[in-house]
């Protein structure tokens, strides 16, 4: 029997990794633009950590956490998603009360049903802004994800958005709709009626029709939230709302109870059932919740594996490629030379070199298959001439022949 990877958890080949690629380097570039900086916190974490930030009544933790005992008997997890570890570090560092900005990437981990852009092993990249009360910090997030889709060519999506009030508005209106929703239990489905018992919030998500129906007659977030709020969400949308599709979503609440203040998330038509690349919010209660001082925090998250789906490849530029061809049997040793000279003098240029295997036509065509756009070719006569051919395999493009200094030059300033 052969081996499998586990179920949820994909490898990542070359071929699929390229998207990733050019996705994190335009990311860096954001990153930097916005003076925000990386951290890493470790993958696995104790599993209180996630009990009480997350929540134990979230189906992240109640349901998909992969937990174990470690060999001294305590309770670990691979962590579901970032943003807990990242408070948990600051305090540890006891850097509550200085300001951060910072971002994440990597591996989390949730026992979920894997389908399309579902995954048990998925990958996130998160911003963190800590130390930064409500207002600005805001807009400056919607500033970056607007900066992240339109630098990765996507243009279709809607950025949801909701204000979930301060702790007190939120258990208010927590309490209300429960005490809606309880008369009517009978007309809930089994899955709405256990979220009823354990995370009465998490109805207001429901995929069901006739829940949705019912709760257009319950209790509204706004009704609970505080005039400077719903005039603060209001703003942020009119900032937006000319620049893309940003639309005020009351039952938006997200699967992590730990957020009060904006939340938002950034669905796309173009990704079936699974829509969401990114989600987050304000989180200031989270720091004191996990024993360290008060710290105000807002963030997201971008799936990954969902927001390349959506990366416009031929929008974005492709860096140059040329083919190192050596056309003769005996010369490879002192081609290579050549080869190290031409990536030291640019390595912007990729130098996709196939070492003489096969005919001259043979490796011509594995060029042009892989999108180079030039091709040096180096036979056994214009060796001894120090010489190459230069070829340009665009349509109708001619060849030259070079100095070994005059291809260096003209790679360099390609
Ligand atoms: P989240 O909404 O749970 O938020 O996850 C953020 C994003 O991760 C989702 O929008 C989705 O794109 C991706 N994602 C989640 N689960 C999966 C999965 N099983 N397979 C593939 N992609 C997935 C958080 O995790 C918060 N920590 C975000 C945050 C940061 N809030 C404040 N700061």
């Amino acid at each position: 029997m052969k081996i499998q990877s586990l179920r949820g958890m994909p490898d990542l080949f070359p071929e699929d990794l390229e998207r990733w690629h050019i996705f994190e380097s335009k990311l860096a570039n954001i990153f930097h633009s916005f003076d925000t900086h990386e951290i890493r916190t470790p993958l696995l974490e104790s599993t209180e950590l996630f009990s009480r930030s997350v929540g134990n009544s979230s189906d992240i933790v109640n349901k998909e956490l992969y937990s174990f005992l470690d060999r001294n008997e305590e309770s670990i997890s691979l962590r579901p998603e970032g943003s807990a570890s990242v408070i948990r570090a600051v305090i540890q560092k006891k850097q509550e009360q200085e300001k951060h900005k910072l971002w994440y990437q990597g591996p989390m981990f949730r026992y979920e049903r894997p389908q399309k852009g579902r995954f048990r092993q998925f990958h996130q990249v998160g911003v963190e802004y800590l130390g930064f009360e409500e207002g600005i910090a805001e807009y400056e997030l919607i500033s970056m994800v607007l900066q992240i889709n339109k630098l990765i060519g996507i243009s279709d999506y809607t950025i949801k958005i909701n204000h979930l009030g301060d702790r007190d508005a939120k258990e208010l209106f927590c309490d209300s709709l429960v005490t809606f929703l309880k008369p009517h239990i009978n007309e809930l489905d089994e899955k709405d009626q256990a979220r009823l018992k354990s995370n009465p919030l998490r109805v207001l998500d429901s995929k069901e029709k006739s829940t949705q129906e019912l709760l257009k007659e319950g209790p509204k977030f706004q009704d609970f939230i505080s005039d400077d709020s719903k005039i603060f969400l209001q703003n942020l949308v009119d900032a937006y709302s000319n620049q893309c599709d940003i639309q005020i979503d009351q039952s938006l609440v997200r699967g992590l109870d730990y957020y009060t203040g904006i939340v938002f998330e950034t669905v796309s038509q173009n990704l079936g059932a699974q829509d969401a690349l990114l989600g987050g919010g304000r989180y200031d209660n989270l720091s004191r919740q996990l024993g360290g001082k008060d710290m105000h925090a807002i963030g997201f998250a971008i799936g990954v594996e969902r927001i390349i789906e959506l990366l416009n490849i031929e929008k974005i530029k492709q860096p140059l490629k040329v083919g190192f061809i050596i056309a003769g049997e005996q010369i490879d040793k002192k081609t290579y030379k050549i080869a190290d000279d031409l990536r030291s003098a640019n390595n912007s240029i990729i130098l996709d070199s196939f070492l003489s295997e096969g005919s001259l036509k043979s490796q011509l065509r594995r060029a042009n298959k892989n999108n180079c756009s030039y091709a040096i070719i180096i036979g056994e006569e214009e060796l001894k001439n120090d010489q190459v051919i230069w070829k340009d395999l665009s349509e109708g493009g001619g060849q030259e022949l070079l100095t070994s200094k005059e291809v260096i030059d003209k790679y360099t300033n390609l």
